[in-house]
């Protein structure tokens, strides 16, 4: 582990303590797990080391209200759409609007300081912005406010970066803290507690969650299909994680009929199974745990037995593609994101298949 975190660049130090550090999780994680969880502890070590740098240094001359350059969840524009399809938009844009912090998080406005200009939120990430990172910022803040002063501008500037970089939202007097899991499912628009309970950890849901499709966005493209398929859907959902595509579905009124879940990780599994009968689905949940699994054979068996699907839908693996990323960033070829091209192979001969049996 020493050695692959050297190789990757990190101090013999660094690695040391991330090592002594995650100890009790490095136990029972399998190894790409432990070397993740130990990048993202050095990751988290040095963001407090270059921010307590950053206090320390005088300040520059650039201008501290810097714009935010990226932002996940803004909608498409929509003149350019025909009057139904406005409509439709106007009902999903208000996930757009959910999304502006004041709508989304009204708790959190009493907190906000001016000089926080930030109206919407960034990318949700898989991890989160550590404990000692907030502390210290409220550490940061609190020290000037000692001595009466406003927060000087570079302050505020390097506080800004991190409350950017992790999504960091006001709770408190000089208080910043990461998304609750709950507030994360509640802006992708998932059913409160979708991902809570029967086991499943903080980590899992972090995970999970930053993982899957938004909700409303997902149900707006797909609302389309509603008019044709008023008797419901046999759907075929490739990497279904914790179920985006289904609950888009469901939201629709689109009747699930068959539908083929090929997902992974258990825990995502057992998330999916739980709303499954939580929501009183009717047709049939078929569970794949690998789609190296998906076979000419077993689609031959659902096509003939369901008469086809209807829908093939699914988002690979982003980890070796996404910025974030640390460890493996080595595009389609990575050993995730490879799994990319099992989505093009099924695609192929589900349509192959069905254009024979027409
Ligand atoms: C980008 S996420 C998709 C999330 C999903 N769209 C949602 O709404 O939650 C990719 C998913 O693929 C799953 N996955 C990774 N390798 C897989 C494999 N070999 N077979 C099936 N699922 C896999 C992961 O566990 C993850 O949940």
């Amino acid at each position: 582990m020493l050695s692959s975190l050297v190789a990757m660049g990190y101090l013999v130090e660094e690695a040391l303590t991330a090592m002594n550090n995650c100890v009790s999780n490095l136990n029972i994680a399998g190894s790409e797990a432990q070397l993740s969880e130990l990048t993202d502890y050095i990751c988290a070590a040095q963001m407090v080391k270059d921010f307590d740098a950053q206090l320390r240094e005088s300040p520059d001359e650039e201008d501290s209200t810097s714009v935010m350059t990226s932002y996940s969840y803004t909608m498409p524009r929509n003149d350019y759409l025909p009057r139904e399809k406005k409509r439709k938009l106007h009902k999903f844009q208000q996930f757009g609007r959910k999304c502006q912090k004041g709508k989304a998080l009204p708790l959190t406005n009493k907190w906000w300081p001016l000089w926080d200009k930030r109206t919407k939120l960034n990318c949700l990430q898989t991890v989160i912005g550590s404990a000692k990172l907030t502390e210290r910022i409220r550490n940061a803040l609190e020290n000037n406010e000692k001595y009466g002063d406003e927060t000087p501008p570079h302050v505020q500037k390097l506080v800004l970066e991190q409350c950017r970089k992790w999504n960091l939202v006001w709770v408190g007097k000089n208080k910043v803290a990461p998304l609750e899991p709950d507030e994360i499912e509640m802006l992708l628009g998932f059913p409160r507690d979708h991902t809570r309970g029967g086991g499943i950890s903080r980590t899992d849901r972090y995970k999970a969650l930053g993982n899957s499709f938004q909700v409303d966005t997902v149900a707006y493209h797909l609302s389309v299909l509603k008019n044709q398929f008023p008797n419901g859907i046999n759907l075929l959902s490739l990497f279904s994680g914790i179920g985006g595509a289904e609950v888009a579905l469901h939201r629709l009124g689109i009747p699930l009929k068959n539908v083929v879940s090929v997902e992974i990780a258990e825990v995502n599994r057992n998330i999916i199974r739980s709303w499954w009968e939580q929501t009183n689905q009717r047709g049939q949940l078929i569970e794949i745990a690998d789609v190296q699994q998906v076979s000419i054979e077993r689609l031959d068996q659902w096509i003939s037995s369901f008469g086809g699907f209807d829908l093939v839908i699914g988002g690979s693996p982003c980890n070796n593609l996404a910025g974030s990323n640390r460890v493996s960033r080595n595009g389609l070829d990575g050993k995730h994101s490879s799994m990319f091209y099992h989505y093009v192979r099924i695609l192929d001969l589900v349509k192959t298949m069905m254009g024979r049996d027409r």
